[in-house]
């Protein structure tokens, strides 16, 4: 299953990502902006338990989070988005994967992997602004199921309809959800209109 949650507030701000003219502070501020919104939307029907608590007033039963909610950013540009997922989950369990595009051939290649421990109760939100051909997406939810997880999310910001194909045929059990599906990828596998190179316009490397 795939979302591309397209509310109003989500395409106004995903309007300023687009433009050229955006510099790297706001840049990232609104990468995390748009990331708290689609966290709501992809933990919109996350697990609960009841719990037993007493207000000042009277005791009575509330609901915790029963998932152990991992989160694991695709090294560069997930970065970007890890905070706000930790701003709404603070006890998230952070895992890394290091992935970069080669140059010629546009497949992943492998450069990091810290994750954290399986558990029985883990839900894993893997965050990655942009998915184009889906290779890195998909090798990245690849390195997840090895180290043992089963419940995998993904939230992106802007994606393609070919990267969306590839990640679902390859792992028809994980849920994409994100701000934006645009047209195509052009010859250089760039997301178009997309919003360019997200790790450079982030981290203002270019
Ligand atoms: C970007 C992006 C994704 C990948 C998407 O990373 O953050 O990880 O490209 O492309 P794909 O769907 O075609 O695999 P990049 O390789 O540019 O690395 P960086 O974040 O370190 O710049
Ligand atoms: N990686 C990016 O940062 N942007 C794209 O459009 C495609 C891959």
């Amino acid at each position: 299953m795939h979302k591309e949650v397209t509310h109003p507030i989500i395409q106004h701000k995903l309007t300023i990502l687009r433009n050229e003219r955006t510099k790297h502070k706001e840049f990232r501020e609104i990468v995390s902006e748009i990331t708290m919104l689609l966290t709501y939307e992809a933990l919109k029907h996350v697990g609960l338990r009841e719990v037993e608590i007493n207000t000042p007033v009277a005791p009575t039963v509330g609901y915790e989070v029963s998932h152990d909610i991992v989160v694991v950013p695709v090294l560069r540009a997930g970065v970007g988005m890890l905070n706000s997922v930790c701003e709404i989950m603070p006890t998230a369990r952070t895992g890394f994967i290091g992935l970069y595009r080669d140059h010629d051939t546009k497949m992943p290649v492998e450069y990091y992997s810290k994750l954290p421990e399986s558990s029985d109760d883990a839900l894993v939100l893997l965050v990655d602004p942009m998915l184009a051909t889906g290779g890195s997406t998909s090798a990245a939810i690849d390195m997840i199921k090895r180290a043992g997880f089963e419940q995998i999310v993904v939230l992106s910001i802007v994606a393609a309809p070919d990267g969306i194909e590839v990640v679902e045929a390859a792992h028809s059990d994980v849920n994409i959800y994100c701000a934006a599906i645009d047209e195509c990828l052009n010859d250089d596998k760039y997301i178009v209109p997309g919003l360019g190179d997200a790790g450079d316009r982030l981290f203002g490397t270019i």
